[in-house]
């Protein structure tokens, strides 16, 4: 056998190697992007009941669907807090409505000016999508998505509140980048555990954001320990931007009229 039909003969198995390997990784890709973005759905939702302290632990698939059958989602205009019908974001039911990517559509979003940036997150959609739970036709717990920069990354989660528009039922997050053992201890549930029961504002002074993630353990004797919560050990720049992202979307940008509007039951 000549050299040159040794080296012919290897570069077509080559070949024919790289294009049957190139079918299956691509075959691959294909097939398994539907299960991976139906996981990626159950994950949200298990995220969004886990805010809402409705998520039992070791629930399976069928769990999480069946109890995220009591959530409703619902779409509301930022500007003036009402609610609005899927059809103003071009669908017919509001869980369709991707917010993070309408956060990247000149048609739905807008620039957020540096100063009023407060969160880090450049723009401000004009319909939000929130989760509500009723029992009896009373409001029993509204869950908001919020995000914002912490050191190194964009955090995603959702903050659940009470019926009053106002107590923390929980807070938590299901995309972040953050350092594990560092900022990555948002997920840690010691520390998301403190967040029930805490106040968003002070109603009696203002309708303006109070919660804030402090330095440190906070001084449980001080009056206004409700509306602090105890800082990540040597991760002070990821908790300034859970304190920044909470008070961005509670704040007059985001769901404020929203919640002042649920306070007030118009
Ligand atoms: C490799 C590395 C990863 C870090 N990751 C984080 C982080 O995820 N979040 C954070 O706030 N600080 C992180 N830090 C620490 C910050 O640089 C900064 O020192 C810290 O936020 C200050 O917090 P402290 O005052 O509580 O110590 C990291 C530091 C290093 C060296």
């Amino acid at each position: 056998m000549s050299n040159k039909e040794t080296m012919g003969k290897t570069l077509t198995v080559a070949l024919l190697l790289c294009i049957v390997c190139s079918i299956v990784v691509a075959g691959s890709v294909v097939a398994l992007k539907p299960i991976q973005q139906k996981n990626k759905a159950l994950n949200l939702k298990a995220n969004i009941l886990s805010a809402a302290g409705l998520l039992e632990s070791g629930s399976n698939a069928e769990k999480i669907e069946a109890d995220f059958a009591a959530i409703q989602p619902r779409l509301v205009d930022l500007e003036t807090g009402e609610y609005v019908d899927p059809s103003v974001v071009g669908k017919t039911a509001a869980l369709d409505y991707d917010q993070r990517k309408a956060a990247k559509d000149p048609e739905l979003s807008e620039a957020i000016d540096g100063s009023e940036d407060i969160a880090n997150i450049k723009r401000r959609v004009r319909y939000a999508k929130v989760y509500v739970v009723e029992q009896e036709g009373q409001l029993e717990t509204i869950i908001l998505p919020v995000s914002g920069y912490g050191l190194w990354s964009t955090l995603h989660g959702f903050l659940a509140l009470e019926g009053d528009a106002n107590t923390i039922v929980g807070l938590g997050f299901y995309e972040h980048a953050e350092t594990p053992g560092l900022g990555g201890e948002v997920d840690n549930p010691n520390w998301k555990a403190i967040w029930p029961g805490k106040k968003v504002y002070d109603l009696d002074a203002s309708d303006t954001p109070k919660i804030e993630v402090v330095k440190g353990a906070v001084d449980r004797s001080r009056t206004d320990a409700q509306y602090l919560v105890d800082g990540l050990s040597g991760a002070t720049l990821t908790s300034r931007g859970i304190t920044n992202l909470v008070q961005y979307w509670a704040g007059e940008h985001g769901f404020q009229q929203y919640l002042n509007r649920l306070r007030s039951g118009v």
